[in-house]
């Protein structure tokens, strides 16, 4: 499978630069909102868009979790980190596992990453179809246009014995996508500083767009405004 993951430069260094990302507590806002909301009898989760299995660390004693990522490294990170937990390399639009689930997440604005409203539709359906009736997704977007800064400049810095890391980048935008442009430079012990880039493109996507497409796949949507990060907030959908 050919892999046009964006992270291919820096997978190596993706928990170090989210160190400070408290999925922890993330996980816990994830399990109430399941129960709350959840109508099928079963507990299996799929995490699309994994990465690391972040998430998935702190999920997998309540619920059976799988997970999917394009990317091969972040993969084979999260096989290390969680031990007995089965992970597909796959595409989020258009995959097909032959199973459904009672609960699909998609967070940290992986679902930027479709671009287009017609990926997005795709991959709503792709998410329905591998749900069990009255099973939830829980799916945290990225920025709309209206909430996303343009020129804002950001700074992530990490630092330990072994290695120091830089990672910025000026938010630019393309009609309704976000550009990130991200300049690394990584600092090892006993080796030269390392200069990498890597170019995210992140699809805006309108909140009644959204709840529209959604809905039309069958899923009885809605949005919460306080979800995990601020300014995102949260799409919510059961399976009718
Ligand atoms: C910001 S990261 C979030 C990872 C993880 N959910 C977390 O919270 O740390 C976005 C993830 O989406 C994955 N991704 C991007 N495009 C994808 C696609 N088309 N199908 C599956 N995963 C994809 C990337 O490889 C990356 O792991």
């Amino acid at each position: 499978m050919k892999n046009t993951s964006s992270y291919d430069n820096w997978a190596k260094v993706y928990d170090l630069i989210y160190s400070k990302k408290n999925y922890k507590k993330e996980s816990e806002i994830i399990k109430s909102i399941i129960n709350k909301n959840k109508r099928s009898n079963g507990k299996s989760l799929l995490d699309v868009g994994c990465g690391t299995g972040g998430h998935i660390k702190y999920l997998h004693k309540a619920f059976d979790c799988e997970g999917i990522d394009l990317n091969k490294e972040l993969l084979s990170l999260a096989k290390k980190k969680i031990k007995g937990i089965i992970f597909h390399q796959r595409n989020m639009i258009n995959f097909k596992l032959n199973k459904r689930f009672d609960i699909i997440i998609c967070l940290f604005s992986a679902i930027g990453h479709v671009k287009t409203i017609k990926n997005l539709k795709k991959t709503l359906k792709t998410f329905d179809r591998h749900l069990n009736f009255g099973g939830i997704v829980i799916i945290e977007p990225w920025f709309t246009k209206k909430a996303y800064k343009k020129g804002r400049l950001d700074l992530t810095t990490y630092k330990d014995e072994d290695i120091v890391i830089s990672r910025t980048n000026v938010s630019k935008i393309k009609g309704d996508i976000a550009i990130l442009d991200f300049h690394f430079l990584i600092a090892e012990k006993n080796k030269d500083v390392k200069y990498c880039f890597s170019r995210q493109e992140l699809g805006m996507f309108e909140l009644k767009t959204f709840l529209k497409i959604m809905n039309g796949v069958g899923l009885k949507s809605k949005f919460i405004k306080n979800g995990l990060n601020r300014g995102r907030g949260l799409y919510i959908g059961v399976k009718k």
